[in-house]
């Protein structure tokens, strides 16, 4: 073949080769392009919902009771809601300022201070002016978070219950005394007459439930309020048992029950007398009420590492196990008609479980029915 006719045709199927490859190429480009077109228009659509979502989310916010201030992590305001505004005087121009240029309460400003870079969850219980609020700052993620619960209704009616049973033990009180002197008088004037006397007991003996009673809720009630002040000092441990174990040592040689102890000479408490003396003695009273006849109570003291262990144990009837998780529940008894004759009001224990708390401690039960009851009582050192 001619020279010249063969390299024409070379040229011709390059050119064509080139042509197809510019050809496939412009069509990936192309096909390139109308992807990542359609992409950007799908991200646009996402971050539509996005933005709609973030408005209806802040709208609901608003309308909640309880505040909200979202904050990033150098503490600079993202997002407040309408109740932590008005609490906390914040403006809603106040975005993106630093917490303690927003924040109108000088006693929030410390709080979040204080524990800005701590990993736990802080809570407190503070009046911000005429509502009682728990504040909870959680600084355990990248942005901020202060949380405001409003619990001045809460409050309110806690005091008002608080209120009621303190006033009305107190008004029980004075009719009651008045009773009992009235029966003491007439057991007095009736000492020959047996009939009468068995009748003036027996009305006496319900007297003396119900004074024990309004005593035991005017206790309760001192101690469910939150104001309570606990009062620690130096109790000299012994001494203040044996007190009391000569208190209670009537009921005892009715029921020919030993109390022993077995605490160091120099054993020493510091807590609030009031409050122990309510923990030892409805514990001691239970001892030797749920006891057998001639049984046996031994009270002891020990000091552990980080607290006191004080147990008081007996040789009775014990507890069936199925009761045991609900022995510090108000009113509640094992067998009602034996408390009831032994003028128990089954609060005994609510007021040893609440007083202990209060002073930090905690309160452990064992049992065995027909053998006899332990419990024991932690406190701090
Ligand atoms: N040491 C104990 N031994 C056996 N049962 C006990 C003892 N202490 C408490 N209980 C049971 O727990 C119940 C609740 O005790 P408490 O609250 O002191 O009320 P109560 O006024 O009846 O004594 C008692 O009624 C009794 O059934
Ligand atoms: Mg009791």
């Amino acid at each position: 073949m001619n020279p010249i006719v063969t390299s024409i045709i070379i040229l011709l199927i390059i050119t064509c080769l080139i042509s197809v490859w510019v050809a496939v190429t412009e069509r990936k480009k192309r096909e390139k392009l109308i992807e990542s077109l359609r992409k950007k228009r799908k991200k646009e659509k996402k971050s539509n919902i996005n933005q709609n979502e973030i408005k209806l989310l802040s709208r609901a916010l608003s309308l909640i009771k309880e505040g909200i201030v979202i904050m990033d992590p150098y503490g600079r305001i993202i997002f407040t809601n309408r109740f932590a505004r008005e609490l906390l005087g914040i403006s809603p121009k106040d975005e993106g300022k630093y917490f303690y240029q927003a924040i109108k309460n000088f006693d929030v400003v410390t709080m979040i201070n204080e524990n800005f870079n701590e990993s736990y969850r802080a809570w407190q219980e503070k009046k911000i002016g005429d509502k009682y609020v728990q504040v909870i700052f959680g600084s355990d993620m990248d942005e901020k978070v202060l949380l405001l619960i409003d619990l001045t209704t809460i409050k309110k009616y806690e005091t008002l219950k608080k209120d009621f049973i303190a006033n009305v033990s107190h008004e029980l009180k004075t009719p009651l005394a008045a009773m009992k002197l009235s029966l003491e008088t007439l057991e007095e004037e009736c000492k020959d007459r047996e009939t009468a006397k068995k009748f003036i007991n027996k009305a006496m003996e319900r007297v003396k439930y119900m004074e024990q009673l309004i005593e035991d809720l005017i206790t309760l009630s001192k101690l469910e309020n939150v104001g309570i002040q606990v009062n620690l000092k130096e109790i000299h441990f012994k001494a203040f048992i044996q007190k009391l174990i000569s208190d209670l040592s009537e009921i005892a040689q009715s029921k020919n029950v030993k109390i022993e102890t077995d605490i160091p000479e120099n054993a020493k408490v510091k807590t609030d007398e009031k409050m122990l003396h309510a923990i030892m003695k409805n514990l001691i009273d239970n001892a030797i009420k749920y006891n057998k006849e001639g049984g046996n109570v031994r009270v002891t003291f020990k000091e552990l590492k980080n607290e006191i262990e004080i147990s008081v144990c007996d040789t009775g009837i014990g507890i069936p196990k199925s009761h045991i998780p609900f022995i510090f529940e108000r009113f509640y008894r094992v067998e009602r008609s034996r408390s009831r004759k032994l003028g128990g009001t089954g609060l005994g224990l609510s007021i040893v479980k609440l007083a202990t708390e209060k002073l930090n401690g905690k309160i452990e039960v064992e049992s065995e029915e027909g053998k006899g009851t332990c419990f024991k009582i932690y406190l701090p050192k």
